[in-house]
């Protein structure tokens, strides 16, 4: 495979596959999609933009025409689609602009590569990047595997099972080649603010309350997001055409437990004495729909590919709350202008 188009190379995990790729194939050219929206951001890419291999261009995968366009000129061998819209808040609030990007930009990209390989699918391969919300939520025992049924709560889910679904129906419909993966929550360098591990770093190291949704007993199962890149390479070059493999990392948190363990180790970070983060902790309205627990059964892409988590939860954890210490100006920049209005729109219960 030569040419590989990577959607939403500019969001947080989109930034660290691109980076993989492009470091690991120079034989490759990328091509980086992203439409730039607030979660995409090219700093995250500023060590590779000048490599060879690496080529950007902003489109929206809504915009039918362009896309076609860029995919005839290109002529990709290969696409890794990651553009999304992702955090399940702002679902709640506008789930439309999910239906839009995940859905019907979905669409658009297998009627592009559909059109364009034109049922030549010789080393072929359309690699949808999907979430384990899909399967919807756990009690306190068992796990997702592959076989669970779908069963999604929240908007951003239910969008996310729906371009699972089309990318299922194209490869059976159309025998497009596809492959299909389903990660749990990821942590890491370059994680948008929204979200609960870097939102908890960012209002720690500004001093302000860390909001916990309900009494702070949902669970997670949280994988550093360089181990989802590797597992996408993987899954990308050696996954079984129109399988589909679950990704995780073995690592099960409640939020309450997680948010002490974050304060415990930026107390040691920051030089303030032990419990003075945990003070910052409110308790505040639960998200509707919340689901209890996430947990994923990872065994089949272990056995098949011998993937497996390579960076424990505690390291990759100081390694994430190191990056952004060490990157404040990146912090500042994407918390200025239309996060504060986000921000006090979503917490003006606090
Ligand atoms: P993100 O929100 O950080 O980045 C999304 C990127 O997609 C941004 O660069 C944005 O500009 C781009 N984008 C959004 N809409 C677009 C459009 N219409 N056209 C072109 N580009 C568009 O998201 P993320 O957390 O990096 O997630 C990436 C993918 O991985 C998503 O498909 C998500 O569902 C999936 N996923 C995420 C997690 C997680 O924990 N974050 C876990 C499992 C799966
Ligand atoms: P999040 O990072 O939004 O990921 P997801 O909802 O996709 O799992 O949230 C992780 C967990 O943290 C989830 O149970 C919701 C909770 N949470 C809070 O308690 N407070 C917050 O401010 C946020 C953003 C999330």
């Amino acid at each position: 495979m030569k040419k590989l188009v990577i959607t939403g190379g500019a969001g947080f995990i989109g930034s660290h596959v691109v980076r993989r790729f492009v470091n690991q194939y120079p034989e490759y050219t990328i091509l980086n999609l992203d439409a730039l929206t607030y979660a995409g951001n090219l700093e995250n890419l500023k060590d590779i933009e000048d490599k060879p291999n690496y080529q950007f261009i902003k489109a929206d995968i809504t915009d039918e025409k362009q896309i076609i366009e860029i995919f005839s000129e290109f002529q990709p061998d290969g696409v890794i689609h990651l553009a999304a819209e992702s955090h399940v808040d702002r679902s709640i609030t506008t789930p439309l602009e999910f239906v839009k990007s995940n859905v019907i930009g979905t669409v658009i990209l297998l009627d592009a590569v559909k059109k364009i390989w034109n049922k030549n699918y010789e080393g072929k391969r359309f690699h949808h990047v999907s979430t384990d919300e899909v399967y919807g939520a756990l009690n306190e025992t068992g796990f997702f595997t592959e076989e669970t049924k779908y069963n999604p709560h929240s908007p951003y889910s239910a969008s996310k099972a729906s371009s699972d679904h089309f990318v299922r129906a194209y490869a059976d419909t159309y025998n497009l080649p596809v492959v299909i993966t389903n990660c749990s929550n990821n942590y890491g360098p370059n994680h948008f603010p929204e979200k609960f591990i870097p939102l908890l770093i960012h209002n720690i190291l500004n001093n302000k309350t860390l909001p916990v949704y309900g009494d702070g007993n949902y669970t997670r199962d949280w994988l550093y997001v360089i181990d989802h890149a590797i597992a996408i390479d993987l899954v990308f070059h050696k996954g079984k055409n129109k399988d589909n493999y679950n990704i995780g990392g073995f690592n099960e948190w409640k939020n309450i437990d997680l948010v002490h363990l974050v304060c415990k180790l930026m107390d040691k970070k920051l030089g303030r004495s032990e419990g003075e983060s945990a003070k910052l902790i409110t308790f505040v309205k639960d998200r509707p729909g919340h689901d209890l627990r996430y947990a994923i059964d990872a065994s089949k892409i272990n056995k098949e590919l011998g993937w497996k988590p390579s960076v424990n939860f505690e390291e990759g954890l100081t390694r994430t709350i190191d990056w952004y210490m060490d990157n404040q100006d990146w912090l500042n920049h994407v918390t200025s202008g239309s996060y504060r209005k986000y921000y006090d729109e979503q917490y003006d219960l606090i």
